[in-house]
């Protein structure tokens, strides 16, 4: 890695202090400021991190939190928040305030352009219990914030003395040895004199872009309205240029063709979702974790125009489908068969779009797991050992490590599991668990002893860590992923049982063990391999190709350790040329309402539950993946399941694309009216084109959740832009106002035709929908493959569009509360509100607060009539400001746009209080 920075660069600061934070190994080097060293920008750009494939990072954030996250440490959602409001709110009167100050010598006025953020954030700290912004330790959010604050704090004229607490949280950050040694360097003691020459080459602030500043930062910048974010005349240049370009978006086909095989020259990628035990239906939690994640993500490969192949399928052997058969009466093939079949029907409502949905008890399952067997037995790789077991008499049987519980050895938690502590974590051996019963019978078992195998972890450790350091620093690992894993081999490795006492499993295939079956972690994921060999012959091209394919495994966090470390070990062993993981996905757990799902206790939603609730498969993927726990646990809530249906899908998204459909039907017959591009236009398509660009590069490292968010900001932008401009009433004037109505018709139905491509992998059903209802032609999905990703124009002036209706329905208060009853979700009385779940919250995860109630008062057409309201007032007041109107005046029309910000927030059913950055406590 290589970062490149330069003096008098106030961002190069943050990510120097960052990188001596993190203790990565990296190249400095500082440059001119004019070095060009992102080939594809347009101006030169600084600080810049060159990572080991090649990409560059340019965002100054972007690359601390890059820091981090190599260095391992663990990342929490208040630092995103944190860093979010210093790119969106802070930045932008920085900029102006140091423009003044350095260049203008205008000291007094820029203290008042900070006065707005400087307070939130003394606010913010005065309230706050911790030290830092997000906790006991300093963290990434410390350091950029102090370091974006360090040339203004550090200039006593600048300060006013007012903020207290900001003052003393600035003064202990900033004497921190990295944020001394990062000022050092960069500003080398000439305060801002120091960044004189970088100002100079800055575009002036222009006026209006600081108005945010001056209002409380009561909206992320994922929730921003249009206009919050400034646009240089250069981007809107550039957007309009690739608009032009409309036509050439390529129309490669994107039919499947199987069997899907690496092809030279592409990218090459095989994704697989954590085999589900065949043994239960899966819940809600189950389903965001691995298959609708993998299912969004390779629908965005395809988009991206990967060459992908998505298998996943039922994980099937082990005593608990033993189990399950004893219980249901039936064998336990007969019982894998019906549960496949139920997975499979769940997984097709939810529109889950697998290459191969296969099934691990398979003959060429049993092919290559013994397989891989013999080359880790002739590698030397498995040792023999002893083992003590538990044996219920009474159930006559050995007992797995699911079917015994007892008291943690190591941190006394009464209800820790054979295998593992929910508790501490620790794994733990059956043998070990203190006061022992059998989970089947209640009864106490014996200790028995056997001869069993054991994978010489120990062995392979040296090899594993050399491939991990590899595999994690050039793939997407979730820092979730890579923690779990590091404290793996912190606590060191031990020689893991391979075999079993059981039946239900695949035969170990050694004379000595011929009563035995593979321990099912060793066996599962070998699943992947054998559902592959059983969807192609050719399965080999996948699975011994590692320098053409590149692996991804989603799952829940607690299956890390068996993907990072125990099967990585098994085909290390077998040396063999497998491919091992290159992405590691895992998410963290969604609770259901203040609780967990609980099968037993008939709480939550599980998949076969779903469609019986009348709501579409489509608004259950949105909101799960709208809640997906990404970096942090999450809460499934009726409540805000409704108002994210209303507010976002109906009102918003919905509402914006039915309008820009409705314009071109009712206003012009249908037929795609001429554009003829002013200002306006070109600043919407630069603004959906930037989020267009967070969106891909979110997507491309897996955060789902998070590049949604910016598919909503379009068609917000897109809301507000009808409402400026009243195509409705422009249709009624003369011919330049009627021109005008075409040209907002016709890119709002081109945004329209944007936004169902990036829809695709969150709601397939609904993409094609609206598809139908333009009337789109197929290469549209192509969109993603256009330079890049970029918002062009598709359809063209003449283009006849199909009948339009309404996307989505609103979900009734009574519906809800219904729905909430039926699926349990109150308070079971056994259990105090809001207790950890110990299972879900192993690493001392806070679950998030309980999401609002439905609000009653929703009103779309209200929220309709306030946005235009809002927008303007805001329209009204940048004018006032770009006039350098009084002051008096100004405040006052600040204050009427406040008040009616508060009214439409009131009507969507949001908070009208600012938000609470999460995290901080109270
Ligand atoms: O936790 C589970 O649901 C396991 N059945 C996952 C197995 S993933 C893979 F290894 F097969
Ligand atoms: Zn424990």
């Amino acid at each position: 890695m290589k970062l490149f920075v330069s003096e008098g660069n106030p961002q190069s600061l943050k990510v120097l202090a960052a990188l001596d934070t993190a203790g990565v190994q990296c190249d400095v080097q500082f440059v001119n400021h004019e070095e060009k060293l992102v080939p594809f920008l347009s101006r030169p750009t600084l600080p810049v991190l060159l990572l080991p494939n090649g990409h560059h990072l340019f965002s100054p954030n972007a690359i601390c939190r890059y820091m981090f996250e190599v260095s391992g440490q663990e990342w929490h959602e208040a630092c995103d928040q944190w860093l979010e409001w210093e790119a969106t709110e802070l930045q932008p009167a920085l900029l102006q305030a140091l423009h003044m100050a350095v260049l203008q010598g205008k000291e007094s006025e820029a203290t008042k352009v900070l006065t707005g953020p400087l307070t939130y954030l003394d606010q913010s700290l005065s309230k706050a219990t911790t030290p830092y912004l997000t906790g006991e330790v300093v963290s990434v959010a410390d350091l950029v914030l102090c370091a974006a604050l360090q040339p203004i704090m550090s200039t006593p004229t600048l300060t006013s003395g007012e903020h207290k607490s900001l003052k003393v949280w600035f003064d202990h950050v900033a004497s921190l040895q990295s944020c001394v040694s990062a000022s050092h360097k960069v500003l080398q003691g000439k305060g801002l004199q120091a960044m004189k020459s970088f100002m100079q080459r800055q575009p002036a602030p222009q006026s209006g872009q600081c108005q945010s500043s001056m209002l409380p930062c009561n909206s992320s910048s994922a929730e921003s309205e249009e206009g919050e974010r400034a646009v240089s005349q250069e981007e809107m240049e550039a957007a309009v240029l690739i608009w032009n370009k409309g036509s050439n978006v390529p129309s490669a086909t994107t039919d499947r063709l199987h069997p899907i095989l690496p092809q030279e020259g592409k990218r090459n990628i095989l994704l697989t979702s954590a085999l589900p035990y065949v043994n239960n239906v899966p819940h809600l939690g189950n389903i965001i974790g691995c298959v609708l994640s993998a299912d969004v993500f390779s629908r965005y490969g395809r988009l991206r125009g990967w060459n992908l192949l998505f298998v996943c399928g039922t994980d099937e052997y082990g005593t608990a489908t033993e189990n399950k058969a004893r219980e249901e009466g039936l064998t336990p093939q007969q019982i894998c068969d019906k549960y496949h079949a139920i997975h499979a029907s769940i997984y097709e409502w939810f529109q889950i779009d697998f290459d191969f949905f296969g099934r691990t008890t398979t003959e060429k399952q049993t092919e290559i797991a013994q397989n891989i067997f013999w080359r880790l037995h002739k590698n030397d790789f498995l040792v023999e050992d002893m083992v003590e077991q538990l044996r219920c008499e009474k159930c006559q049987r050995f007992l797995a490590d699911r079917f015994v519980e007892g008291t943690c050895p190591h941190c006394n938690y009464p209800d820790a599991r054979g295998d593992q502590c929910d508790k501490c974590g620790r794994l733990i051996n059956a043998v070990e668990l203190k006061a022992p019963h059998c989970k089947v019978c209640g009864q106490t078992p014996v200790i028995r002893s056997s001869k069993h195998l054991f994978l010489d972890l120990p062995k392979l450790e040296p090899q594993l860590e050399q491939w991990l350091d590899k595999s994690t620093s050039s793939g997407d690992w979730t820092a979730n992923a890579k923690q779990i894993t590091r404290s793996w081999l912190r606590d060191g490795l031990k020689p893991r049982c391979i075999t079993r006492d059981l039946r239900w499993g695949t035969p170990v295939p050694h004379p000595d063990f011929k009563e035995k079956v593979f321990y099912v972690w060793f066996d599962a994921p070998i699943g992947y391999v054998s559902i592959t060999a059983n969807y192609t012959d050719k399965w080999e091209q996948w699975w011994k190709n590692p320098d053409k394919v590149e692996l991804y495994n989603f799952m829940a966090k607690d299956n890390v350790p068996f993907h990072s470390v125990v099967f990585p070990c098994s085909l290390l062993g077998a040396q063999d040329n497998y491919t091992l993981v290159n992405h590691l996905v895992a998410t963290e757990y969604l609770n259901y309402e203040d609780t967990k799902f609980s099968k037993s206790r008939g709480v939550g939603v599980f998949g076969d539950m779903a469609k019986d609730t009348g709501i579409p498969s489509d608004v259950w993927r949105f909101y799960l993946l709208y809640v997906r726990p990404e970096g942090q646990d999450s809460t499934f809530s009726w409540a805000d399941m409704a108002l994210k249906n209303n507010s976002e899908l109906l009102n918003n998204l919905g509402n914006f694309i039915n309008r820009a459909g409705m314009f071109v039907s009712k206003f012009f017959d249908g037929c795609v009216p001429a554009m003829e591009l002013l200002q306006e236009d070109k600043k919407l398509l630069a603004l959906v084109g930037w989020e267009l660009q967070q969106y891909i590069q979110l997507m491309d490292k897996v955060k789902i959740r998070d590049a949604l968010k910016h598919i909503l900001n379009i068609s917000r932008h897109g809301n507000q832009y009808i409402q400026v401009n009243e195509p409705w009433k422009k249709i009624k004037g003369g011919d330049g106002e009627r021109q005008r109505a075409g040209t907002v018709t016709g890119v709002s139905v081109n945004v329209a035709c944007l936004l169902s491509v990036m829809l695709l992998p969150y709601m397939p059903a609904v993409s094609q929908t609206i598809r139908d209802q333009l009337n789109a032609p197929h290469s549209c999905v192509n969109t993603l493959l256009f330079d890049k990703g970029a918002f062009t124009r598709v359809l063209n002036a003449g283009h006849r569009i199909g009948n339009v209706s309404p996307l989505f329905q609103k979900l009734e208060v009574e519906q809800i509360e219904a729905l909430k009853k039926k699926f349990g979700g109150q308070q079971p009385e056994d259990e105090p509100p809001n207790k950890k779940t110990p299972a879900q919250n192993a690493a001392g995860h806070t679950p998030s607060a309980p999401a609002m109630e439905v609000n009653a008062s929703i009103d779309p057409e209200k929220a309709r009539q306030l946005t235009h309201a809002v927008a303007e007032q805001g329209e009204k007041v940048r004018a006032l400001k770009a006039q350098k109107a009084d002051k008096a005046v100004i405040t006052a029309e600040v204050s009427k746009l406040l008040e009616l910000k508060k009214q439409l927030a009131l009507a969507e059913g949001k908070s009208p209080e600012p938000a609470p950055i999460k995290g901080k406590k109270k």
